[in-house]
């Protein structure tokens, strides 16, 4: 591996404190924890940073229907997400909130700097807004029957029936969601931060820093004047009151991608370091991992922001696809729409991580859970082929051989030092985000290691020859070995376990060269098992409720 130890910081974007995970949330978070994992393991200092979403009209709403102060509402989401992702076995540096000190600070800071550069402007805008309620309606919260095709319940936005968009004025027999009263239109003053004056530096940076599908769609946009971004909200708003504009919020999305400077800078505080070392700083790096929907607002507003406030932009804004679940959209009533705390109660988290590791490729496709695929993966590639390695190599070793290690055979050395050789494709790989290329190596690695052993037969061998046996077994743990420390990023729980069985402390990657021989292993510790399908139907049952 390469000598310079990087420094390197990567976010996954804030859920929503209104919200639950999910398995579509998950194929970003458990990405990103294989990403940041993998530079770990090489040596590199890399945070992975995130913290809810906590601002908005939605929080706001929710929390008058619960009866309860927002901040009870977000409070309790945070001790909701922070136990699914940690039973995830996704390990944040830091898991903050944007309704924090340091994000207010922030926002001020970035906000004084758009409005130096004379890029905010105001304008008079007319909006639907609710009497009953007193307060502006944001699209999602009217409804009413669509202008263009007459389909009823349709939101302000778009019409889910035609697919066409409309502005919410045009909404006919429009109602309010919360009270289900006419809404009237009212002008207000609002804020706009311009993005015209940023064409030159927007169409250069693009380019460089985005996938090319996404940064050719992007730059569609360039054809005509860049719109001006709307970045106000009218009280009752829960969030920051903008400096000098009483009754005026920041939009939630102008303090949510801020809020990844906040989280970073509360673990810098927690622990002495220097914000500025890892943000400031030209030679540290910034990651984003976000999904397709939410490109304009990283790589348009959030680099025009950044640039503003003369700091260097996002190294890469990593854009993946979202998910369907046996071909399909993730739907409540056929039970796909499942929750992260539903799947962990029906399955192991283990099993979706290696999954979807097998389908990720750092691309923008959309990734499919197909539920039967993913039962045959696991049982067939986790457990049959990589598991099966160690625990019939290890159980026979302990049985037979007092669980003794001795040397690699000729043959089993070559395999194991082939297996050793791929360390730096399969890190190649993981670099690239081509999760599902990690998996082909191991598995063919595997797939060659389970042919020396039923080839070798070990289990009659031990009857003739012990010693030879004992050589066969040290050779297929050693390959195991390897192929465990490989997928440590996506598996690190079972790479612990794997670990402990050769009495080793938690791998680096460096640890894929060095080969254990005439050494005590532990006793076995389960390490995967066969996924049931009735498990898998018990689960997308329970997610129907
Ligand atoms: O789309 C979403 O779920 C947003 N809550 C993501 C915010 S990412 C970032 F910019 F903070
Ligand atoms: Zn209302």
């Amino acid at each position: 591996m390469s000598g310079t130890k990087r420094r390197i910081v990567v976010t996954a974007a804030l859920p929503y404190a209104n919200g639950d995970i999910h398995i579509g949330h998950l194929v970003e978070y458990l990405q990103t924890d294989f990403w940041v994992r993998f530079q770990k393991m090489r040596g590199h200092a890399c945070l992975y940073i995130c913290a809810d979403d906590t601002h908005g009209t939605p929080v706001m709403i929710r929390a008058r229907s619960e009866g309860i102060a927002p901040e009870e509402l977000i409070a309790r989401s945070h001790a909701q997400h922070v136990k699914d992702f940690a039973d995830f076995q996704i390990a944040f540096d830091s898991y903050y909130s944007t309704n924090a000190p340091e994000n207010r600070a922030f926002c001020y800071e970035i906000f004084a700097a758009m409005e130096k550069s004379g890029a905010i402007t105001t304008q008079r805008l007319p909006q639907l807004y609710c009497e009953k309620d007193a307060m502006f309606l944001p699209d999602r919260f009217v409804k009413g029957v669509c202008p263009k095709c007459g389909a009823a319940g349709q939101y302000g936005d778009a019409c889910d029936v035609c697919g066409q968009t409309y502005a919410a004025e045009e909404l006919k027999d429009a109602r309010c969601v919360t009270c289900g009263e006419p809404p009237v239109m009212r002008e207000s003053e609002h804020l706009f931060f311009e993005l015209e004056p940023f064409r030159d530096f927007l169409q250069a940076w693009i380019p460089k820093h985005t996938a090319p599908d996404v940064a050719n769609k992007l730059l569609e946009w360039f054809s005509e004047p860049l719109r001006g971004w709307c970045i106000s909200r009218d009280a009752p708003y829960f969030g920051f009151e903008i400096p000098g504009r009483p009754g005026k919020f920041f939009y939630v999305w102008v303090d949510a991608p801020i809020g990844y400077m906040a989280s970073l800078k509360k673990w810098c505080d927690g622990r002495g370091q220097n914000f500025d070392d890892w943000w400031t700083n030209p030679e540290a790096e910034l990651y984003h991992f976000i999904g397709k929907d939410i490109v304009r607002f990283h790589c348009l507003f959030w680099p025009a922001m950044l640039h503003v406030a003369g700091v260097k932009p996002p190294d890469q804004v990593f854009v993946h696809g979202f998910l369907t679940v046996n071909g399909e959209k993730m739907s409540k009533s056929k039970g796909t729409f499942v929750k992260a705390r539903t799947y962990l109660d029906h399955l192991n988290p283990q099993d979706l991580r290696f999954y979807y590791a097998c389908k990720l490729n750092g691309t923008t496709d959309d990734l499919d859970l197909n539920l039967e695929d993913f039962v045959n993966r696991v049982n067939s590639d986790l457990v049959g082929k990589i598991t099966n390695l160690a625990s019939r190599g290890a159980q026979m070793l302990h049985k037979r051989l007092g669980g003794r290690m001795g040397v690699m055979d000729a043959e089993g050395r070559a395999l194991w030092e082939a297996a050793r050789d791929r360390a730096e494709t399969v890190a190649g790989h993981y670099e690239s985000r081509d999760f599902s290329k990690v998996m082909v190596e191991v598995r063919a690695l595997a797939d060659a290691a389970n042919q020396y052993f039923d080839t070798k037969a070990p289990w009659a061998l031990v009857k003739t020859d012990a010693e030879a046996a004992r050589q066969v077994m040290t050779s297929v743990l050693n390959i195991f070995r390897v192929l465990a420390i490989y997928l440590q990023p996506i598996l690190p729980v079972y790479a612990e376990r794997v670990a402990r069985l050769f009495n080793e402390a938690e791998y680096c990657w460096a640890d894929a060269m060095k080969a254990i021989e005439d050494a005590d292993i532990n006793p076995y510790e389960y390490l995967a098992t066969r996924v049931e399908m009735a498990k898998v139907e018990e689960m997308v049952e329970a997610g129907k409720l």
